[in-house]
């Protein structure tokens, strides 16, 4: 099996948890790491048995081992970073949201295209075992014609302070993009691209967006989701239909189970992720690599631009857009 050479930009704390998963994952290298500080590169290297460090991002760039780039800055730099590493015939696997808005994510899907280089917008949750469960599940049929689906996404963090890249409007800060994204994409693979959007938001001090209520209509069914800062909710997705209930237990977005409930009572289907949850997409995007593919079928750039495209428009009517659009 043909080994793959990962090099990790930015080394906050999303790439500590996806090294550790790296590490769990056979026929994967952590070939090195960049930070725009040499002990942190060096300390995470070494934490991670990374075989070098940098400390800068366009050195690691330049190393011609590394075949796929994990890109896990924060929002406003993903576009940036992406277009360097495809422009250095890298392999790209980059956090959510994959730009910061369609037109980002547009200037990447050329890129990509135009260099025959692999692009995945890094949504874990589409490879989560449960979540691949639920899908294939409901091709059964098991609870009738769905009709609502209601899932949120919330933490407390108002202890951060406004400088914090959640609530930082410079760098794309608020809770659309960074956790509203969740369940607007689960509603996304369930059902589609809606045909009609509302959204209402209340704001933070500082001006950064806060808490989204979002209702998506559809045909015959609708997506009552919800994200926020403010308070931790109880993390379930329940999905209604004319036959019963499925529901995605907590935490839904990394969930190790899901329930249906119907007229023969309650069953429950455990499933349960590897590691923390990142070994799913990992081995989903080395396949990928393997097979010479620039896309993975599960999750596609066409994906990424219509969930970023639902985004824009819940952005744009509650007016949480940032002065570098
Ligand atoms: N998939 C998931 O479950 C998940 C969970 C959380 C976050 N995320 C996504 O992962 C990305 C990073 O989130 P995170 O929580 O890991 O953030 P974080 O802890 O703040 O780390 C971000 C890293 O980006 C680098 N960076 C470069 N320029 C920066 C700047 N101007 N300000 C701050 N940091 C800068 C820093 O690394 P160096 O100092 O090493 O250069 C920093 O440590 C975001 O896109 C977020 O949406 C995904």
């Amino acid at each position: 099996m043909k080994k793959i050479r990962w090099g990790l930009i930015g080394l906050g704390a999303i790439a500590n948890d996806f090294a550790s998963d790296l590490n769990r994952v056979s026929g994967t290298v952590i070939q090195g790491v960049a930070s725009r500080s040499s002990t942190k590169a060096k300390d995470f290297a070494k934490k991670h048995k990374a075989l070098k460090s940098y400390d800068s991002y366009d050195d690691l760039l330049a190393d011609t081992v590394i075949d796929i780039v994990y890109i896990a800055t924060p929002h406003h730099l993903h576009l940036e970073w992406t277009l360097k590493a495809i422009k250095a015939k890298k392999a790209v696997l980059c956090e959510k949201p994959l730009g910061v808005n369609a037109h980002q994510v547009r200037q990447m899907m050329t890129a990509a295209q135009s260099e025959k280089v692999f692009l995945m917008e890094a949504l874990w949750t589409r490879f989560n075992p449960t979540v691949e469960e639920v899908l294939e599940k409901l091709k059964t049929n098991p609870i009738g014609k769905l009709r609502l689906l209601k899932a949120d996404f919330c933490f407390h963090a108002l202890d951060q302070s406004p400088e914090h890249r959640i609530f930082n409007l410079e760098l794309a800060g608020g809770s659309i993009l960074d956790i509203g994204i969740y369940p607007v994409f689960l509603a996304y693979i369930l059902f589609g691209k809606p045909q009609e959007i509302k959204a209402f938001s209340q704001f933070h001090q500082g001006g950064s967006e806060l808490q989204t209520s979002v209702l998506l209509n559809y045909q015959d069914c609708q997506a009552q989701l919800f994200s926020s800062f403010a308070f931790r909710s109880e993390m379930k997705a329940h999905l209604y239909g004319e036959k019963g209930q499925l529901c995605i237990d907590a935490d839904w977005f990394q969930s190790d189970s899901y329930r249906l409930l119907t007229q023969e009572g309650e069953q429950v289907f455990n499933h349960p992720k590897k590691g923390i949850g990142f070994c799913h997409e990992i081995e989903a995007v080395n396949t990928a690599l393997r097979n010479s593919k620039i896309e993975e079928a599960r999750w596609t750039l066409q994906n990424s631009l219509e969930l970023i495209e639902i985004l824009d428009e819940i952005r744009n009517q509650v007016g949480a857009v940032y002065d570098f659009e």
